[in-house]
């Protein structure tokens, strides 16, 4: 069975661990969009890993892993991650990972231009400064930088010296920066070329070889539906598209080769970086499940606001992105709480909305329609079988089974592998 694990709302909503989970019955697994901004944090008894561009299978030594043409590669910071790996004891050979030819490469410039433009902008994103806009951007633009120019010298010589032209002169006028120099961006890249050189195939056809031979692929989707170029809340989103959809594009396998998607979906919300966020607590509230659920940008270490269960969004979701199944993660935080409440609806200008609003005022001014549910105030960190949640977790999960329409078929109760219960 080829599954998709997208991400259902703001991003971090476990992707990491689900996957880790999920890989250890798939043969190859496919990360297809986003680049270093991501953080997909897997914890294996007392060590913790936190992948930014490696996909989050790569701890299991016999499975293959592929960077796929989608994802924007900052060469600096997959190095450092195979390195970090490596000192640990863990050797990631080229067997193990593949990186798509076609696949485009973060440079100088672009985490540079990230920050700076960041800086001009009145209303911030708030991005993770890792240069993930600007790549792609010149991607679209078509003057970007992939993986076979960079194998290439005399290509990469080229591109480089039309790129530094058009860009210094930007660097220049617009932001009164002295610009890049191209010998020093040269020699580095040429040394991140030779290291990575081994990993280098054309991996669309070596997916599809593989499927043909009957072997199962997990597609690793980075951030969450509501970051999506398209779909999300834009302009506060990231650069690629998050949903399902971005999958066959980002890695060159049709989508009738996917078999089943399956959404990872926090059993509240967070969100980090800028935006509206209709369900955000209030900062007293923010602050307890901030510290309960640990949560932390896994790649910048910013604080993530923290809101209640939103329905609506994960609904509008699960519609686009063809949700088979939920996976509920960090229901364990929620322990504690006398109540919960699930936003089912948005109260604007005197009607309820039950479908997300793409305008950005109504976005910034709804008032969530809320249902409250009585909490279970037990730990629910030993429980293995769903029948034997507290009978008010299972009340909880079944109504947000009822309001998105999707079955839940795993619920997360603790950040180690086997805290999970599957249905
Ligand atoms: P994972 O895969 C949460 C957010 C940033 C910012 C916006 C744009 O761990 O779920 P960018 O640097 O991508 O241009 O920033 O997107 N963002 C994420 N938020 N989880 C992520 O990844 C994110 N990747 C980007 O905070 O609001
Ligand atoms: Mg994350």
């Amino acid at each position: 069975m080829n599954t998709v694990v997208v991400g259902a709302q703001w991003g971090d909503e476990g992707k990491g661990k689900l996957i880790d989970i999920l890989s250890k019955d798939m043969d190859i697994t496919v990360r297809y969009q986003g680049g270093s901004n991501a953080g997909h944090t897997v914890i294996v008894g007392q060590e913790q890993y936190i992948f930014h561009l490696l996909p989050s299978a790569i701890l299991h030594p016999k499975k293959v892993c592929v960077i796929g043409n989608g994802v924007v590669v900052d060469p600096r910071a997959l190095l450092e991650e195979i390195d970090g790996l490596e000192k640990r004891g863990i050797k990631v050979s080229p067997r193990q990972l593949k990186i798509a030819v076609n696949t485009h490469i973060v440079m100088p410039y672009h985490r540079v231009l990230d920050g700076l433009r960041e800086k001009m902008r009145e209303n911030k994103i708030g991005t993770t400064g890792r240069g993930i806009g600007p790549c792609y951007a010149d991607k679209v633009t078509r003057c970007g930088i992939r993986m076979v120019d960079l194998l290439n010298p005399t290509v990469f010589t080229e591109k480089l010296k039309d790129n530094l032209r058009e860009k210094n002169e930007y660097f220049k006028k617009v932001f009164g920066q002295k610009g890049f120099d191209f010998k020093g961006i040269f020699e580095e890249y040429q040394g991140y070329a030779r290291r990575l050189k081994p990993y280098v195939c054309d991996t669309a056809l070596y997916v599809n070889a593989e499927i043909k031979k009957g072997r199962s692929v997990l597609f690793e989707g980075a951030q969450g539906a509501f970051l999506d170029i398209d779909f999300g809340t834009y302009p506060f989103v990231t650069s690629s598209n998050t949903i399902v959809g971005g999958a066959p594009s980002g890695c060159g396998v049709a989508p009738t080769r996917i078999d089943k998607v399956v959404a990872a979906v926090k059993a509240y919300t967070t969100r980090v970086g800028e935006g509206p966020f209709p369900t955000e607590f209030d900062p007293k509230m923010d602050d307890i499940i901030r510290a309960k659920g640990k949560e932390f940008g896994a790649t910048t270490g910013r604080a993530r606001r923290c809101g209640w269960f939103d329905s609506v969004l994960v609904r509008y979701a699960a519609t686009i992105g063809g949700y088979d199944e939920l996976a509920i993660m960090k229901l364990d935080v929620l322990d504690e709480l006398p109540f919960l409440r699930l936003c089912t609806g948005y109260r604007y200008k005197g009607t309820v909305l039950k479908d997300f609003p793409h305008d950005y005022q109504a976005l910034c001014h709804l008032k969530p329609v809320y249902e409250q549910l009585p909490g279970w105030q037990k730990p629910v960190g030993e429980v293995r079988e769903f029948r034997k949640l507290p009978v008010n977790a299972r009340n909880y999960l079944m109504r947000i089974e009822d309001l998105v329409g999707v079955r839940i078929k795993y619920v997360s109760i603790g950040s180690k592998r086997d805290e999970i219960i599957t249905r």
